[in-house]
């Protein structure tokens, strides 16, 4: 058990937030990029890893394989000399997104025994979407006593295949057939692709590593399999996700702050709703400012895939809709019963109205503090924030669904004049 398990964040609301935030690499980035160090026997370093439960889970995850990993702050080095083909359930079973070994596993092996991920209280998260393009490149695949068993023993064939889902592209999957093609005999297309920067990143690191990828980044990928991979550094992208939470943070409370080490290309839709709404949002190169707007007006948003609206910030805009003074909706449509923060916001007295898929939000009723409990890791950030404008104090429940992917928030959010602390729970 992790001592944050055990740990409780406790925010006095009220506090004005000003100041500058470094941001973080991406999460969401560096799990997938770390699962691919795996396609070479060569030395790969990987720069700007976030320091997170979730990282240093995908570093276990690296070593039980077989790697040698070395981490020194954000600097990850890993050496794959050999690697183990199985991944049990004991060393998979904390994180969804170590189903990312998979793609690399048989893409280096053509053998490899995953096991399942579980569901999480965002939905039951599938992986037929993964294991159809495997499938689609030769393999054989078999789901077994909670294990996926994967074996291509000709080898894996180029193909194209469709990765769409009904609520959308698939950003592991895309990462997973991505990393299995690479190593495959021929050209593999893969329509329905995700475009996420996220994918994009995962695609230029594998290119450093002598990969052939055009198109990653929009919907149609194309790869042109090679023999073998070799080692390569890269650094990971600024997590846009992180970025976003701090932007709804500027929104919602003080005398504006600036984010620093972003890259605002990612966050379009995201700043583009801020600036519906009033608030005014200055951007550099790799920087963006935001201050809160009393008249700010409400908004209607629909999550989406990429370029869309994020799925992982409707949480933090439901808070964000709280304080503003006006009506806004929001309907999710890619994990449609992600509302787990919907009952929490409301016992600090937001007027929430879920009706299946879709949350209408009466904000403008004051916040207050009260002891609530994260679930998932947005959620939590969303309570976080409501937090932070409420009168009085609130505490937070198993903070470790926050260090999952948040860097040091308490540490960043106290330098820009928040009021918590960490205690034992
Ligand atoms: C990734 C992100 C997560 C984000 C999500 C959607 C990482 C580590 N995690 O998760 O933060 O919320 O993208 O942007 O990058 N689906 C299927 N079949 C499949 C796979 C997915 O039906 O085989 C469905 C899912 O249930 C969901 C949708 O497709 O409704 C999108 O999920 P997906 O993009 O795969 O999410 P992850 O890659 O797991």
């Amino acid at each position: 058990m992790t001592a944050s398990f055990m740990e409780k964040l406790i925010v006095q609301g009220g506090a004005p937030l000003s100041g500058k935030v470094n941001i973080s690499g991406s999460k969401n980035s560096s799990l997938p990029i770390l699962a691919a160090t795996l396609l070479t026997r060569d030395h790969c370093v990987i720069r700007r890893v976030p320091d997170l439960s979730d990282t240093n889970y995908m570093l276990r995850i690296l070593g039980e394989l077989g790697a040698e990993v070395e981490r020194a702050s954000g600097v990850v080095s890993v050496k794959a000399g050999k690697v183990r083909h199985t991944a049990p359930y004991d060393l998979v079973r904390k994180m969804r997104a170590s189903i990312c070994v998979l793609g690399p596993l048989t893409g280096r092996l053509r053998r490899c025994t995953v096991s399942l991920p579980g569901g999480c209280v965002i939905g039951d998260r599938p992986v037929d979407l993964h294991l159809r393009g495997m499938e689609a490149l030769g393999a054989d695949v078999q789901v077994d006593g909670g294990d996926i068993r994967i074996t291509a023993r000709g080898g894996l064939r180029g193909a194209t295949m469709n990765l769409m889902g009904k609520h959308g592209s698939t950003v592991l999957g895309t990462d997973n057939v991505m990393m299995a093609a690479v190593l495959a005999k021929g050209t593999t297309v893969i329509e329905g692709a995700a475009a996420e920067p996220e994918v994009e990143d995962l695609a230029n690191f594998l290119i450093k590593m002598g990969a052939r990828i055009e198109g990653a980044g929009t919907n149609r990928i194309v790869i042109e399999g090679v023999r073998e991979l070799h080692g390569a550094e890269h650094s990971v992208i600024a997590d846009r996700i992180e970025a976003g939470t701090f932007l709804c943070a500027g929104a919602m409370i003080g005398r504006g702050i600036t984010l620093n080490r972003v890259n605002p290309a990612h966050l379009s839709v995201v700043i583009a709703s801020l600036r519906q709404c009033g608030f005014v949002i200055e951007e550099g190169s790799d920087s963006l400012s935001i201050k809160p707007n009393k008249k700010a007006k409400g908004f209607d948003l629909t999550t989406l895939c990429y370029p869309g609206f994020p799925t992982d910030m409707q949480a933090q805009f439901c808070a964000l809709a709280c304080v503003i003074h006006d009506g806004s909706s929001i309907t999710e449509t890619i994990f449609p019963q992600r509302f787990m923060h919907v009952a929490e916001l409301k016992r600090m007295g937001a007027d929430i109205d879920l009706q299946g898929a879709s949350a209408r939000i009466r904000g403008g009723t004051p916040l207050k503090g009260a002891p609530v409990m994260a679930s998932d890791l947005r959620a939590s950030a969303a309570l976080v924030l409501a937090a932070l404008v409420a009168k009085g104090k609130t505490e937070i429940h198993r903070l470790y669904h926050i260090d999952r992917g948040y860097e040091h928030l308490d540490e960043k959010l106290a330098a820009l004049g928040a009021r918590l602390e960490r205690l034992p729970s």
